[in-house]
């Protein structure tokens, strides 16, 4: 038998983005008609996704992080940057591949869904809440792995004003942010960077006035975080804000936790930046301003936990 349907209900959204339901309502405002609507998956259906999992954690040819190796990326945006020069310009041709899951973890549960758009619809909704809460104040925001460019769009009509920045390791992204510029109010600046190796850091200038950001970029580079960071406290933006998968949240004690954890190591995703940034806090180095985990996430890992923190002067 089907469980029964519930809702994700305003102070569920407050919980889940860590910020205040006054903030929630004014970020919910822009499209009221959303509804997240889900249901708990039963005994059997939650034995086969678990089956399903344990079969991806067997698999020999799952793509892993850290390589110094755009290939696959270009393949993935240069399908993206195609239907876009086939097409006229819409920013839902910007959404990730990826986003194509009808069941999620929420809480610690697993979720089923009917509205294929749920997790990109969530996804919006805790990013504009957050570049509202930590951006506003900053007039050029540089986001680090921008891929198709969907966060600086959305970060254009936020902040019509902002000089905007995306970097990326792949030409399929800058040629999109071409595009998107022709196709925005003002200006989306597109600089080749590599966050492994810094090449093309002279594309990075920022200072007190900068908001850095990254969006599931860099889960992407496994322990290999340190020229990154060691950048970022050299050059002293104003404020650095992820939105990634972070390791350290799980619960081995917990079932769920146990598989994401898993499979966060298999993928060889980010391991061990929050400690570091907790260590750099000890040591005053910098102030972390919000480490959260939303228990939200898709059937294999939690990647919507959110970091903001701030170089020390
Ligand atoms: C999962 S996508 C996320 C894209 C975008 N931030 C978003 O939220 O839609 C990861 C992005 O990180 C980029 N990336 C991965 N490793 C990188 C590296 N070493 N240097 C620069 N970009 C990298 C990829 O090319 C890709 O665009």
């Amino acid at each position: 038998m089907k469980t029964s349907m519930k809702s994700i209900k305003i102070k569920d959204l407050a919980q889940i983005s860590g910020a205040s339901v006054q903030e929630v309502e004014m970020a919910i405002k822009k499209n009221p008609a959303i509804k997240f609507n889900y249901r708990l998956l039963t005994v059997n259906e939650q034995r086969e996704v678990i089956s399903k999992i344990q079969n991806k954690l067997i698999q020999n040819d799952l793509p892993v992080s850290g390589e110094n190796d755009p290939t696959r990326w270009e393949v993935g945006w240069t399908e993206i940057l195609k239907s876009i020069e086939n097409s006229t310009f819409t920013p839902e041709l910007l959404k990730p591949q990826y986003f194509k899951y009808d069941i999620f973890r929420l809480n610690q549960n697993f979720i089923k869904v009917s509205d294929i758009d749920f997790e990109y619809n969530l996804f919006t909704l805790l990013r504009n809440i957050a570049f509202k809460k930590y951006l506003s104040s900053y007039s050029k925001i540089i986001e680090v792995g921008c891929g198709t460019g969907g966060n600086l769009y959305a970060l254009r009509n936020l902040f019509p004003e902002a000089l905007l920045i995306g970097c990326d390791w792949t030409k399929s992204s800058l040629q999109i942010l071409d595009i998107i510029s022709q196709n925005a109010s003002k200006k989306i600046e597109g600089k080749f960077f590599n966050m492994l190796t810094l090449e093309g850091k002279e594309n990075l200038q920022m200072c007190q006035d900068t908001a850095v950001i990254t969006i599931h970029s860099m889960e992407q580079l496994g322990n290999s975080f340190s020229p990154i960071l060691d950048y970022l406290l050299y050059k002293k933006p104003g404020i650095v804000f992820h939105l990634e998968p972070i390791f350290e949240f799980y619960d081995s004690g917990n079932d769920l936790d146990d598989l994401a954890i898993k499979y966060h190591k298999k993928k060889n995703y980010l391991n061990g930046y929050l400690p570091a940034l907790e260590e750099l806090e000890r040591k005053k180095m910098i102030k972390v301003i919000q480490k959260h985990r939303t228990y939200f996430g898709n059937l294999f890992e939690e990647q919507y936990s959110l970091i903001a923190w701030k170089p020390e002067p």
